[in-house]
């Protein structure tokens, strides 16, 4: 089962009646394990959460703070791209290299890499004054 396969599975259980557009997204860890997640949308529409938010809550939640690859899928025409947020949100647990799989329902794939994804990105190093 690809890491893919489980984004897949999981995006059957997104709570998306709002926008109609359920994402899946699961990470592995060097370690081996998976944690996937699901968009959760909210009647109060700034509340909803997207898939990556999701599985990577539940990533550190079971103790583990390293992602070694990302695959997120969404019945979309084009590969779905994960929203500047998460972007953001990846990177604080992901290396630049780090490959990022973006699929559609129909088997398109594309596959990037989170420093693709998020040139330039916010790091401690900016907070340095010293
Ligand atoms: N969404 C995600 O879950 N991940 C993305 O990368 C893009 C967007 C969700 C948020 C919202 O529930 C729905 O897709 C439409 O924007």
């Amino acid at each position: 089962m690809t890491l893919t396969d489980s984004a897949r599975a999981v995006r059957e259980n997104a709570h998306a009646p709002y926008s109609n557009f359920k994402v899946g997204a699961a990470v592995r860890t060097p370690s081996g394990r998976i944690f996937a997640g699901c968009n959760v949308e909210n009647v109060a529409y700034p509340e909803g959460t997207c898939a990556e938010a999701g599985a990577i809550a539940a990533m550190v939640a079971a103790g583990e703070t390293e992602i070694a690859e990302v695959a997120v899928i969404a019945d979309s025409r084009e590969p779905v791209s994960p929203c500047g947020g998460c972007r953001q949100k990846i990177a604080e647990f992901a290396g630049g290299d780090v490959p990022v799989t973006m699929a559609t329902l129909s088997g398109e794939i594309r596959t990037v890499t989170v420093a693709e994804l998020l040139p330039g990105a916010f790091d401690t190093g900016h907070m340095d004054r010293t």
